[in-house]
């Protein structure tokens, strides 16, 4: 099999392949090109076959795909052998903390055509793309915003390989928790009635709310702002709020992100208002709607206070996931 490139983007010496050559005439000539959108079932039952350890949905695939909220049709690349896509890489990046960081988002190579340098081509590809736009590092999954995991199930042993061979370098775990919906109660009256003693009144949010959400989550956590105003786009609004005073001063929301999975998150207290309550009612407002849309389970990701979910939700670690990161000079 021989690789070569569709669009000029990729320099020479991306062209250099170590694979065998194809005994069937119409799969000679793999090429690495960007993705079109007729690409996309080939691309799903790709990433299907391919990412054992998770649930791939139509629906989930768009959220990644156009539904980022910085989607860059250039950093989406395929690649084709005959009529075949055996390679899928999609890049992002994000201007963090005053820092360009360039994402892998999403990867797959077919079973049938692994260790044969597709991902290796594709991945000096995106170095190339990431340069362009002034990334200066690169990590793996763990994208704010819009992710699918939080960085590489570690039982995604190639996926390893990969990035250490590719340059990367661990440097952090996250952990995604799992809570059982089905084993409690969350009803959450009577706690609201003692908070609305204290002048704390908890409601669900409405579109009247969203400008001064936001601003709230820009003040307190910026990185959060997205995925809040997905929640804001759901029906019912996936979202709880505390006011103190009449100003919010506490938020959780849900369908913000894997929509569809059971997904919670994310959440926040005001500093000054911790330690009265209003964290565990706004979680369990929001478990009780995830348990009211049909799911068994909550999914509480890259979390954070691990102590607090135990607590209150029953949560349990599930998934703990590795994140990468390279420099680029
Ligand atoms: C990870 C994955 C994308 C790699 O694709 P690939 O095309 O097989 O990778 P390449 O052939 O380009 O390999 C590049 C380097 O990665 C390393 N590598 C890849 N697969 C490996 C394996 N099974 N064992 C050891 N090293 C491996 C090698 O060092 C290789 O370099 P080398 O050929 O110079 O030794 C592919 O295995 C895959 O799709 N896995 C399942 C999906 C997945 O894990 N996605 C990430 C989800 S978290």
């Amino acid at each position: 099999m021989r690789i070569s490139q569709k669009d000029p983007i990729l320099p020479e010496h991306h062209l250099k392949t170590h694979t065998k050559p194809s005994q069937n005439p119409n799969q000679g000539l793999s090429m690495i090109r960007k993705y079109k959108d007729e690409d996309f079932n080939a691309v799903l039952e790709l990433l299907k076959k391919s990412l054992v350890h998770d649930e791939i949905t139509s629906e989930l695939l768009k959220e990644k795909l156009q539904g980022d909220p910085h989607f860059d049709r250039e950093m989406v690349l395929v690649t084709e052998d005959g009529d075949r896509i055996t390679g899928f890489m999609q890049g992002v990046t994000r201007d963090i903390r005053g820092e360009r960081i360039g994402y892998l988002k999403l990867m797959a190579v077919d079973p049938d055509n692994r260790k044969k340098g597709i991902a290796r081509q594709m991945y000096g590809m995106m170095e190339d793309l990431f340069r362009k736009r002034g990334v200066r590092k690169v990590r793996i999954f763990d994208v704010p915003l819009n992710y699918f995991q939080p960085g590489i199930d570690p039982r995604y042993t190639e996926a390893l390989c990969f990035a250490w061979r590719m340059g990367f370098a661990r440097f952090d775990d996250t952990t995604n928790l799992i809570a059982d919906l089905e084993g409690r109660d969350w009803e959450t009256a009577r706690m609201e009635h003692d908070l609305a003693e204290e002048g704390i009144v908890i409601s669900r949010a409405t579109e009247e709310d969203r400008v001064e959400l936001l601003r709230f989550i820009e003040d307190e956590f910026a990185l959060w702002r997205h995925e809040v105003s997905m929640a804001f786009q759901r029906e019912p609004v996936a979202i709880h709020i505390a006011r103190f005073n009449d100003r919010i001063r506490g938020f959780s929301a849900y369908n913000g992100n894997n929509v569809g999975n059971g997904w919670f998150g994310p959440m926040g207290t005001s500093n000054v208002l911790r330690g009265r309550g209003i964290g565990e009612v706004l979680l369990k407002r929001c478990l009780s709607d995830l348990k009211a849309e049909g799911n068994k389970k909550a999914i509480i990701p890259w979390v954070g206070p691990i102590a607090f979910y135990a607590h209150h939700a029953g949560a349990n670690v599930d998934r703990v996931f590795w994140r990468f990161e390279k420099p680029l000079n």
